[in-house]
């Protein structure tokens, strides 16, 4: 029985996957070289420096570490700034009477987020009180595909990754909850998202019966 929900933050709740692609974009103009919206179907998911690592292996250029954290703390820079008026007009349609929902029916909520801003931006959109449990990008070393992200949230709770539903837009996150053992609900417009046990537009699609109807296997 499912009695546990870890949700994925940028593109998930909030709508900040495309500052994520814009930022990456302008740094890879800055350096001369430019990539699709299809290219960053890849990043998504990914944490910042293995995302830049792809980057500059599309470029085909090639920069030593030093360089590397400065090109980083650039995005981030650009990123951030995007972000300063964030409030809760940007978070996704439906999160957050989903996530009412949820917390009024006794689920475990968590937030498996490859994003060193994850907590920033919680707060700023005011859910941060949704979850008890929290893992980001500053607590996880191995970024998504590895299921190291969804794992440690189980385990903060004490619940069995077998109970966990996981609610992912990317690609790296949908391998990831599958390699922990958990039901992933893949979110997303398009269906380029693959492998997932069912699929939403939004979260504004989903409510606990159709959760458990594709948990069970039973689509409505
Ligand atoms: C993920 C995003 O949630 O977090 C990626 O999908 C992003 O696009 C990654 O690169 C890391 O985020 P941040 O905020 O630590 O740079
Ligand atoms: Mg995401």
């Amino acid at each position: 029985k499912i009695n546990t929900c870890i949700f994925d933050l940028d593109g998930v709740l909030v709508d900040t996957a495309s500052y994520h692609f814009l930022a990456w974009k302008r740094l890879a103009n800055s350096l001369g070289f430019d990539f699709s919206e299809s290219d960053n179907e890849r990043l998504k998911g990914v944490n910042r420096m293995s995302s830049l690592k792809m980057i500059l292996d599309w470029a085909g250029l090639s920069k030593n570490e030093n360089e590397r954290s400065l090109l980083a703390e650039q995005k981030n820079d650009w990123y951030k700034t995007m972000i300063r008026t964030m409030n809760s007009s940007n978070l996704l349609p439906g999160t957050e009477a989903f996530l009412e929902e949820l917390a009024c029916s006794d689920y475990h909520l968590a937030v498996g987020s490859a994003s060193k801003n994850a907590e920033a931006i919680l707060q700023k959109t005011g859910i941060r009180h949704y979850f008890e449990v929290v893992v980001d990008g500053n607590m996880v070393s191995k970024s998504k595909p590895n299921p190291l992200v969804f794992l440690k949230a189980a385990e903060l709770l004490f619940v069995d990754p077998k109970a966990c539903a996981v609610f992912e837009d990317a690609q790296a996150g949908v391998e990831a909850a599958l390699r922990a053992g958990m039901k992933v609900i893949g979110v997303a417009e398009s269906a380029n998202l693959l492998g997932a046990h069912g699929y939403v537009t939004g979260l504004s699609e989903m409510n606990i019966e159709r959760l458990e109807s594709i948990i069970n296997g039973t689509p409505l």
